[in-house]
């Protein structure tokens, strides 16, 4: 038993082992030296003894020793993370027990928090990740410690680590970032281009963290593409650009008119007759420009609510095709209608749905060849066919599809057709008035109602344009 504890006792030059036995020890070696010296003890006796006494010691302290030597060996092994928590110490002294169970909770405890440390890490990762816009964490000196998505897939995969000087080659960025480094400023704000010409503007902002925050980050740099914002503007300053460029051409053909009716055709009884004529056509055509305008912006206002009424579709196709039947004869053509059995009600904008309608037999009565005949259909469509720029409902539609004869429209009309102010050259040389605004119309409703607008047009069919309807709109 003995001789086991000394073969597991691994005694090792620092345990003190050897110092412990002889201090311990020491105070019998006085004793027996004094009872030496008094003569009560013969010399080799008192040797002899005191030589017990160490066995002795050494015997009692062989075992503590032991269990203390394989503590403190399992301790270094936590240290270095390689022990197992699980493994149980051979120990018999209860101190040794003692200290054992209190570094294993001690050690327990710091597992636990680390796991914790950690799942807070990856859901802080996680959460960064999501956001849409890229953000960066720098240290002191403007080394980057980490990158979220969007940054990672703006700048570069292996960003972090790099130093922003190298990453960014904007002076004023670069300048802003050491502001805000040597604490010279708690915040900055730039318009700067992206780097690795993206020719993308970008809005930077600079914060310093606050003071109690320990990490190595020490500033935050948030960036914000500017370049999508950009080319809403671009298209709302056209938009108000094209709108006053097609006022102002009738505004001036009418102050043309009334100048010359106030000076030269003054007393001209049939050129005042003519021209009044084209002012009331000029007045007619803006105040229809100025329908449709107040129409488009009154539509795109109401496209984040969902429509919720009733509506027949049948019976709004069928009072279009009546109300559009003279303007039809008038050009020689007839409207036929093609109405499947069971076409159930949809949940629509009624008022929407009619503008849609009257939209696209307009234009099939204006740009049909006359004589010819129109043909709107309304049939029952499992689905509606997707798009790639807008959402469209899934499940049942109905679909209703307006023809006219005609040339066959160009793949380049065709992609442009539902553009604002767009109108084919064929037609403006026919002189056949439109603000270009009508089937931009059309694609805001379609749009509101999660549908669909498809366009096909033959030399030998026409041109038919399909509005796919969800029964229900569900996303
Ligand atoms: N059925 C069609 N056949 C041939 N071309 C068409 C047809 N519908 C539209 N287009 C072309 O598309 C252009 C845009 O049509 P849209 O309805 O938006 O404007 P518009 O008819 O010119 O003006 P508005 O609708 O205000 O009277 C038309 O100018 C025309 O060139
Ligand atoms: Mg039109």
């Amino acid at each position: 038993m003995w001789l086991k504890k000394v073969r597991q006792l691994d005694i090792d030059s620092n345990s003190g082992f050897a110092k412990r036995v002889l201090l311990l020890s020491l105070p019998s070696a006085f004793v027996f030296i004094m009872l030496v010296i008094l003569n009560l003890l013969e010399p080799y006796w008192a040797l002899l003894s005191y030589a017990s006494v160490v066995v002795f010691t050494m015997v009692f302290m062989i075992p503590a020793s032991s269990e203390m030597q394989q503590v403190k060996n399992y301790i270094s092994k936590l240290a270095t993370d390689t022990a197992d928590t699980d493994f149980k110490l051979n120990l018999s002294e209860q101190e040794a027990k003692d200290i054992a169970d209190a570094v294993n909770s001690m050690h327990k405890f710091w597992l636990y928090k680390t796991d914790a440390l950690e799942a807070q890490t990856i859901s802080d990762t996680a959460v960064l990740d999501t956001l849409p816009d890229p953000i960066l964490m720098i240290d002191r000196s403007g080394n980057i410690l980490g990158a979220n998505l969007a940054s990672r897939q703006l700048l570069d995969a292996d960003i972090t680590e790099k130093n922003v000087e190298n990453v960014f080659n904007s002076n004023n960025f670069i300048n802003a970032v050491n502001k805000v480094l040597k604490k010279e400023s708690d915040a900055e704000s730039l318009v700067f281009y992206a780097p690795g010409g993206l020719n993308k503007k970008m809005y930077a902002h600079i914060k310093q963290l606050p003071w109690f925050s320990k990490g190595r980050t020490v500033a935050v740099i948030s960036l914000y593409d500017l370049s999508k914002a950009m080319t809403v503007e671009k298209m709302q300053s056209d938009f108000v650009a094209n709108a006053s460029h097609e006022l102002r051409t009738p505004l001036s053909v009418i102050s043309g008119f009334i100048e010359t009716l106030q000076t030269s055709a003054k007393n001209d009884e049939q050129a005042r007759e003519t021209f009044l004529k084209i002012m009331a056509d000029q007045a007619e055509y803006m105040s229809q420009l100025i329908e449709n305008l107040l129409s488009l912006s009154r539509i795109e206002l109401s496209q984040d609510k969902l429509p919720d009424e009733k509506t027949d579709v049948c019976k709004i196709v069928k009072e279009a095709a009546e109300a559009l039947s003279v303007k039809a004869v008038a050009r020689n053509m007839s409207i036929n209608l093609d109405i499947a059995d069971k076409i159930p009600t949809i949940i629509a904008d009624s008022q929407q749905i009619k503008q849609l309608v009257q939209n696209l037999l307009d234009n099939a009565v204006k740009y049909g060849v006359s004589p010819s005949e129109i043909t709107v259909s309304i049939k029952l469509s499992e689905q509606i066919p997707a798009s790639k720029t807008f959402n469209v409902a899934k499940g049942k539609a109905v679909a209703i599809s307006v023809n006219n004869k005609g040339p066959k429209i160009s793949a380049d009309d065709l992609k442009r057709l539902t553009e604002r102010f767009y109108r084919m050259q064929t037609h403006k040389d026919l002189n056949i008035k439109g603000t270009g605004l009508g089937l931009s119309i059309a694609k805001q409703i379609i749009m509101r109602h999660r549908g669909n607008l498809t366009v096909s047009s033959t030399n030998y069919n026409g041109t038919t344009f399909t509005v796919y309807l969800p029964i229900k709109i569900k996303d």
